[in-house]
């Protein structure tokens, strides 16, 4: 059986913390197992060279291995990514595709952030861990595979388990054996150690001196909270090898790297005050991304009707616009909609004067710049929303997924959209 040391090196997985060596040892001892495992931590922890050993040190070394992120592939086509489909399936299904369980027959899937997968795909999951068999979408027969499985999660399964989200029967299914890696900030003694690393892989990269942390910088280092853990370690060290000219590093220089909000540095009292104040903000975010958007609509079909009908529909447009301002009228006939001094509403024909083809072709266009700076608009509140609320809740997803009121798995993809 191959050594902790000896796996390490074969991963590049540095450390020596007692948690990280005990995680790797139990890898090594369920590998030659088909047992399901379960690898926990948080993000950035290193979760993803577990089921790796593991799958290179079984019987399936020579077999398929798959990882699959299950928060990114969209919800209607997961079950079909994973099981395949039947030709004729659903509107796009040309012809039969295997599944991932199929092509993986006789190797290893590794299903990543399986929290994020929806209740359906569980049932379908947890009978093929049961008795090895799936049905393709859109198929009735009944097929065989035999995968071995390995999962990860950063996210707290009990939580969903509660919340109605996962099946606990799948959960436990799942974590036969559970793997553990232990957040950076419990490694103390390795932080510098894979600092250094960083350094040295960085000044090879970018053929540079390596950079060198003074003993304050150290300090430094390790006092902080590292909530993104070994991935944020290594973008900061790759940050300052290529844009620190002196490669003597100090803690105000190191500082200058690392995110300041409470996030990162140890609360004593959260403030109660700045969480009030968020979800009013997010609420009048929301109320003028919704006006905005209902103005835009409205705008929309004024200049669309103009274009094609020409002002006797405009006039029927303003009529509807003033029902949804003012509220619908039993007998329409009561209002003048040409006298409606307090509303501006004046027959159009009188705004806008006959326009020849060019000139309405040009306002077209203007329309169509106004809905693209809209969009974008649209786009960068969107943007400063989520930021918000990830940095309020710790980057916790589910709990920013949960404030701002959108599906995990929504905000998930929102993150690699906006690349966040
Ligand atoms: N012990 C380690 N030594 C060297 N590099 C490491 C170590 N652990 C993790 N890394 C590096 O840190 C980065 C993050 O690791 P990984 O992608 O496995 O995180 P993760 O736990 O899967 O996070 P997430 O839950 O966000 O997917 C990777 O670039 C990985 O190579
Ligand atoms: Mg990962």
């Amino acid at each position: 059986m191959e050594s902790v040391q000896a796996i390490k090196q074969r991963f590049e997985i540095i450390g020596n913390d007692p948690k990280l060596n005990r995680a790797i040892e139990k890898a090594i001892q369920v590998a030659p197992t088909d047992i399901s495992v379960l690898v926990v931590g948080e993000s950035g922890v290193g979760k993803e060279s577990i089921p790796k050993i593991i799958h290179s040190l079984s019987h399936r070394k020579h077999g398929k291995y798959i990882a699959v992120n299950c928060g990114a592939i969209p919800e209607g086509t997961i079950d079909s990514e994973l099981f395949g489909h039947e030709k004729g399936a659903f509107t796009g299904a040309t012809s039969t595709r295997e599944g991932y369980f199929e092509v993986a027959d006789g190797g290893t899937i590794f299903l990543d952030e399986v929290g994020e997968l929806p209740l359906t795909t569980q049932v379908r999951l947890l009978r093929v861990l049961e008795n090895g068999e799936f049905i393709k979408v859109g198929s009735s027969q009944v097929q065989k595979t035999d995968v071995r499985i390995v999962a990860a999660t950063n996210v707290n399964m009990f939580d969903a388990i509660e919340k109605g989200k996962f099946r606990e029967d799948l959960y436990y299914r799942l974590s036969t054996v559970d793997i553990p890696l232990p957040p950076l900030r419990d490694r103390k003694d390795d932080i510098h150690l894979l600092f250094r690393k960083f350094a040295s892989d960085f000044a090879h990269k970018y053929k540079m001196p390596p950079i060198k942390l003074d003993e304050n910088a150290i300090q430094f280092l390790l006092k902080f909270r590292w909530s993104g853990n070994i991935r944020q370690l290594r973008n900061v060290a790759e940050q300052i090898s290529v844009l620190e000219t002196n490669r003597d590093i100090s803690a105000l220089t190191l500082q200058s790297y690392l995110p300041t909000e409470g996030n990162n540095l140890p609360s004593v009292i959260k403030d109660k005050k700045s969480e009030n104040d968020f979800s009013t903000e997010r609420e009048i975010l929301y109320k003028v991304l919704f006006d905005m958007k209902s103005d835009l609509n409205d705008l929309k079909k004024l200049t669309l009707e103009l274009m094609q009908n020409g002002s006797s529909k405009v006039q029927e447009t303003n009529k509807n616009l003033i029902q949804k301002i003012y509220g619908s009228h039993q007998d329409d006939s009561e209002i003048d909609y040409e006298d409606q001094n307090e509303l501006s509403v004046i027959p159009v024909q009188n705004v806008v004067p006959k326009k020849d083809f060019e000139e309405q072709e040009d306002s077209y266009l203007f329309a169509e710049t106004v809905e693209e700076e809209e969009i974008l608009k649209l786009e960068q509140k969107e943007i400063e929303m989520i930021k918000k609320s990830l940095e309020k809740n710790k980057g916790k997803r589910k709990a920013a997924a949960d404030e701002l009121g959108i599906s995990e798995r929504t905000l998930y993809r929102k993150i690699k959209q906006f690349d966040l």
